[in-house]
């Protein structure tokens, strides 16, 4: 519930500058002020709610401390206001100390999950924006805003939470490459007729979950070019897949999201692991996930070379085309020019 405490209205104006900056509700977003952390100051404009009227509490380019926040709880300030137009400085903000924020016990477990809602969907946008057509943007991004939205249930336990945070603590650039991941694979997916909701939904959460293994993975191995690692190494990599699943086994999670994170490296040529399953035991939206994890990950600098652009990342994948299935890279292919796509599906299962 939006609430100034009655009694302590007259103490809320002083702190604030007494600037109403209007009342149109439209304008602006509730958040809690407990995400708001030192590290946010600056960055966007702080208002509080007065009856109707928005009240300027913290103008952009001043500090937000530890003592506003303190003030705000003292007076039972439950919401703050952001104005829309500068939500996504909010966004990125969060989006950046993301790993600070999820495993702060000072806050609420929902509005971590909020905070990781808002930062997953500020990189859907950066990845539709930067990576995909333009039409593809506006038709895709509520569809995908909302998946995220019904993951929030999932965040809600606190060991998830947690495996989560170790995903994005080890480095921004995996969880960046999660949702890239997610995104590719959702559009593509979307493509087959026979993928109903229920598996575009749980294919699309179990591709943002894929790599949740990795951070039991020595980051000295995380950061070696695979041709460079020795044979224990490559094994101690390989193994994130199986890690990923033990991790996530006792979770609620549907059969295809535990196949993601189990099976996102199998190969069509039966080399991949950990299981080296041959092509007709893969089924489509592993196929894909498969696909789009090997093309974000060739897409994004690592420390041994920079970003491929998507030409040569499409280049590279023709080379070792054999680990693809065709028709899945086809789909990528006519997802990222913003093709229609006419050919009929072809099922496969598990
Ligand atoms: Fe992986």
């Amino acid at each position: 519930m939006d609430r100034v405490m009655p009694d302590t209205n007259e103490t809320l104006a002083k702190l604030t500058e007494s600037a109403i900056a209007g009342s149109d509700s439209a304008l602006y977003a509730a958040v809690s002020p407990l995400l708001l952390r030192p590290w946010a100051q600056g960055l966007f404009a702080v208002y509080l709610k007065q009856g109707s009227d928005y009240v300027l509490y913290t103008n952009k380019g001043a500090a937000f401390t530890d003592e506003h926040r303190q003030k705000l709880a003292d007076l039972g300030v439950a919401r703050v206001y952001i104005t829309k137009s500068q939500l996504r400085d909010f966004e990125h903000y969060l989006r950046e100390h993301l790993a600070d924020i999820l495993p702060d016990e000072s806050i609420p477990l929902d509005m971590r999950a909020e905070a990781w809602f808002h930062a997953t969907v500020s990189l859907v946008n950066d990845v539709l924006e930067e990576k995909l057509p333009r039409p593809l943007k506006q038709n895709k991004f509520f569809q995908i805003r909302q998946i995220v939205r019904d993951t929030i249930e999932f965040f809600h336990a606190p060991e998830n939470l947690r495996s989560v945070t170790k995903l994005i603590s080890k480095g921004f650039r995996n969880y960046q490459h999660s949702i890239g991941t997610m995104v590719l694979h959702y559009c593509v997916l979307q493509t087959y007729n026979q993928a109903g909701m229920d598996v575009l939904f749980r294919s699309t959460l179990g591709a943002l979950l894929h790599d949740v293994g990795k951070p039991a993975v020595p980051e000295h191995i995380l950061q070696k070019k695979p041709s460079a690692m020795s044979v224990e190494e490559r094994e101690a990599y390989r193994s994130h897949p199986s890690l990923g699943a033990g991790l996530v086994i006792n979770l609620p999670l549907e059969l295809e999201t535990h196949h993601c994170i189990l099976f996102h490296h199998e190969q069509e040529d039966g080399a991949g692991f950990p299981s080296g399953l041959p092509a007709d035991a893969i089924p489509y939206y592993l196929k894909v996930l498969c696909l789009c994890n090997v093309y974000d990950g060739l897409t994004r600098a690592t420390p041994w070379r920079p970003a491929h652009t998507p030409y040569e990342a499409l280049q590279r994948i023709q080379t070792r085309k054999s680990a693809f299935d065709r028709d899945a890279l086809k789909r990528l292919i006519y997802t990222l020019a913003n093709a229609e796509i006419i050919t009929p599906d072809r099922p496969t299962e598990l």
